[in-house]
């Protein structure tokens, strides 16, 4: 179902008593018309589960093992995470494709697993800059999308567009490039929340907001500010907000 959602990742940032403190302090500021989601680090997920638990923020896992148990040393389950109070999880993202290697396959196998275990997967997809350079950012895409919600039930996922020469460089990709990569994924997945990903800050989130096609964010270092972060979602809900 196509929803506004504003995400944060907080990817492998904050010890315990700094995530708590964040994690309060948006309690307190964050008060939107859209779907609010926070995916810290696994080892704070308990702990923010019971800060979240009377408010409208919901929580997410930044990743998962596809398996339900055994002997995967260092993995997560996602019986753990949803144990924990999580409805999201995030996966695909491009720092565990390209930081660690994940390919569509171990991508595929882990949003069907999500749907199993009844996690609402954020599926990352995104091309590198030379992808973009060599023409190919529509083509990476369609396989990435293709791959990963393969017999999948498409009400069941959201899909977030984070092209990765805009991650974590202070500058989004230009209207231009989501205007076309959105309408494109669309085009594939329909009804499903397309988020963008990619310098999303509060200085821009009103401009990016007003692409057609984007239904949310999904934002990383800005989201390490409770203000900023409740600033973009209220940004994204003057433009499209309860949409
Ligand atoms: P930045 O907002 O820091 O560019 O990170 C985006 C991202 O990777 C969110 O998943």
């Amino acid at each position: 179902m196509r929803r506004s959602i504003i995400a944060a990742n907080w990817k492998m940032h904050f010890d315990m008593e700094r995530a708590v403190e964040v994690a309060r302090q948006m309690v307190e500021k964050v008060k939107s018309d859209s779907e609010i989601i926070v995916c810290p680090s696994f080892v704070f997920l308990d702990r923010l589960s019971g800060i979240f638990l009377n408010s409208q923020i919901k929580l997410g896992a930044q990743n998962m093992c596809f398996k339900e148990e055994g002997a995967f040393t260092g993995e997560v389950s996602p019986i753990m995470i949803r144990g924990v109070g999580c409805e999201y999880v995030i996966l695909g993202h491009s720092e565990r494709r390209h930081i660690f290697g994940e390919n569509d396959v171990d991508i595929h196998k882990k949003v069907v697993s999500a749907i199993e275990h009844e996690l609402k997967p954020i599926v990352c997809v995104g091309e590198t800059l030379s992808e973009r350079n060599n023409g190919k950012a529509f083509d990476i895409v369609e396989r990435q999308i293709v791959s990963a919600l393969d017999g999948v039930d498409l009400d069941k996922v959201v899909v977030a567009y984070e092209p990765v020469w805009a991650i974590g460089t202070g500058v989004a990709a230009d209207n231009k490039t989501i205007t076309e990569m959105h309408k494109f994924i669309r085009e594939m997945v329909g009804d499903v929340s397309i988020l963008y990903g990619g310098s999303v800050k509060d200085t821009n989130a009103k401009e990016l907001a007003e692409i057609e096609d984007v239904d949310g964010f999904l934002v990383g270092s800005a989201s390490l500010d409770a203000g900023k972060f409740s600033k973009i979602a209220e940004e994204f809900d003057k433009v499209k907000g309860g949409k």
